[in-house]
């Protein structure tokens, strides 16, 4: 292990003494102590899940990045591992930014951007991004091998590669910035360390954005589905009110041949806190997507206690026939479910009923019926900052915190479709809320900080009607 490593894990030893786990998750990953954010490298590698992240073992706040890193069997249980990268060569000295994993014979190869300035980092026209590569034989110990890719001429901004295995080749996407246009280039190579340019991949139009960061590139019922996380895109209405968005564009795509785009960006979790997202494969071939449950420049109370950031859950990525990107629950999460606990609820009139004394950790099923509901707003409260409700006025979902003491106030929102049935499954966990909404047709996940945590159903200005209604307690 390496000075710096070493040094991380000494201060990451001590600090997770004092972290105060009032908010800390339960069965989602964070890190030991210090900042987290963007998922990286995620990978399944030798019987085990292996998720890394960003993350900076000496503060709550973002600084030069490391590689943290955990490995599970399950994709629930994380065992926390030694600190994989440090910012210590001439290539990423200023971080180890974003970046992925594959599985390259009997080695595990992590592909990330060195991260470095030259001269004066207080102007971005110092500031280089590079393509690195390190691999590992135990998946634990990792040998650096330096700058595999350098920074396309006149460029600055150029991050977060993505590699995956096609038609006997190698392929990389990473995120760039041309002027003020975020676009996605795409790399090919035959052993990992020599990558031939091989074209911008897509660019982005009027209106979508900057730079895109964090790009992934991969098949989805025989389209190719371009995920990304642009910066610099704008509000419209209800949509894209994040300061950065996370989200897909679908199409067709083979080796050699532009990327054939069909419909518009799609943001794919429409909560307060999603971003960079990454998916990998499971061994049986599910597509799973973990996102970055936080948002940039959010206040993250957590910080007083000696961590910031955690991951989402592992949601499984689907295509519908029309082209939407649909997210649920990966099935390994039902593997956490305790003894059901039915509510026993049926029809609310103008009123709000206790369901839950505490609401820690814990899955909740919630099943309207629409078309019998009168109501002109019902749904679930957590204490006194966060509810879930139907706006039948606005004929919307929403999910709305109020935590005025941390700065966090608001709402995100999604339509509500024709369907008389809504069925909710919500995942509970100490600072988090992700709502997966009829089946995969929308999702919202956002931090909320309660501090009470008893859970009321409630229906107010007519009447509301529960077909089905419970819980489980996670373990
Ligand atoms: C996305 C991101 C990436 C970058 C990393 C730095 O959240 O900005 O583009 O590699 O975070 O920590």
């Amino acid at each position: 292990m390496t000075l710096l490593l070493e040094q991380a894990e000494r201060a990451l030893g001590e600090k997770s003494q004092d972290l105060n786990p009032r908010w800390y998750p339960h069965y989602h990953l964070a890190a030991r102590a210090g900042w987290m954010n963007d998922p990286n490298g995620l990978v399944w590698f030798d019987g085990w899940y292996h998720a890394f992240y960003q993350h900076h073992p000496y503060s709550v706040q973002w600084g030069p990045m490391h590689w943290g890193h955990a490995r599970s069997r399950d994709l629930l249980h994380w065992e926390h591992l030694p600190v994989a990268l440090a910012p210590e060569g001439p290539e990423d000295k200023d971080g180890c930014f974003s970046g992925s994993a594959v599985v390259n014979g009997d080695e595990l190869a992590l592909i990330y951007t060195g991260h470095k300035f030259h001269g004066d980092a207080s102007s971005e026209d110092n500031l280089y991004q590079v393509q690195c590569l390190a691999t590992s034989r135990d998946g634990v110990h990792f040998s650096r091998q330096g700058q595999v890719l350098d920074t396309p001429a006149g460029m600055h901004h150029f991050r977060d590669p993505k590699v995956w295995r096609q038609d006997g080749a190698w392929w990389m996407v990473v995120g760039a910035r041309d002027g003020d246009i975020g676009q996605v280039r795409l790399y090919r190579s035959a052993d990992l360390r020599e990558w031939q340019d091989a074209g911008v991949l897509a660019v982005a139009g009027e209106g979508q954005g900057f730079m895109w960061e964090c790009p992934d590139f991969f098949t989805l019922n025989d389209k190719q589905v371009l995920m990304f996380s642009p910066q610099g895109m704008s509000a419209d209405g209800y949509a894209s009110r994040n300061l950065y968005q996370s989200g897909c564009l679908v199409g067709h795509w083979l080796p050699g041949e532009p990327f054939a785009q069909q419909g518009a960006f799609q943001e794919l979790d429409r909560g307060h806190d999603f971003y960079a997202p990454q998916s990998f494969l499971t061994p049986d071939g599910r597509r799973i997507v973990i996102g970055w449950l936080a948002m940039w420049e959010s206040p993250m109370p957590e910080q007083q206690d000696g961590w910031a950031g955690m991951l989402s859950l592992p949601r499984e990525l689907s295509l519908t026939a029309d082209n939407r990107v649909q997210m649920r629950p990966a099935g390994e999460v039902e593997a956490m479910r305790q003894q059901w606990q039915g509510w026993g609820v049926n029809t609310l009139n103008n009123q709000q009923q206790l369901v839950m004394d505490h609401c820690e950790s814990a899955e909740v099923l919630l099943q309207w019926d629409r078309t019998a509901s009168s109501a002109e707003q019902y749904g679930i409260a957590l204490g006194e900052g966060m509810r879930l409700y139907v706006d039948a006025q606005a004929q919307r979902l929403v999910l709305e915190r109020h935590y005025p003491q941390h700065g966090l106030c608001g709402q995100r929102s999604v339509p509500l479709g024709d369907a008389g049935e809504l069925v909710l499954r919500v995942f509970f966990d100490r600072s988090s809320v992700e709502v997966f909404v009829n089946d995969g047709e929308a999702c919202l996940s956002s931090r909320i900080y309660p501090e009470q945590r008893q859970l009321k159903v409630f229906a107010w200005s007519g009447s509301a009607t529960l077909t089905d209604s419970g819980s489980w307690s996670l373990k």
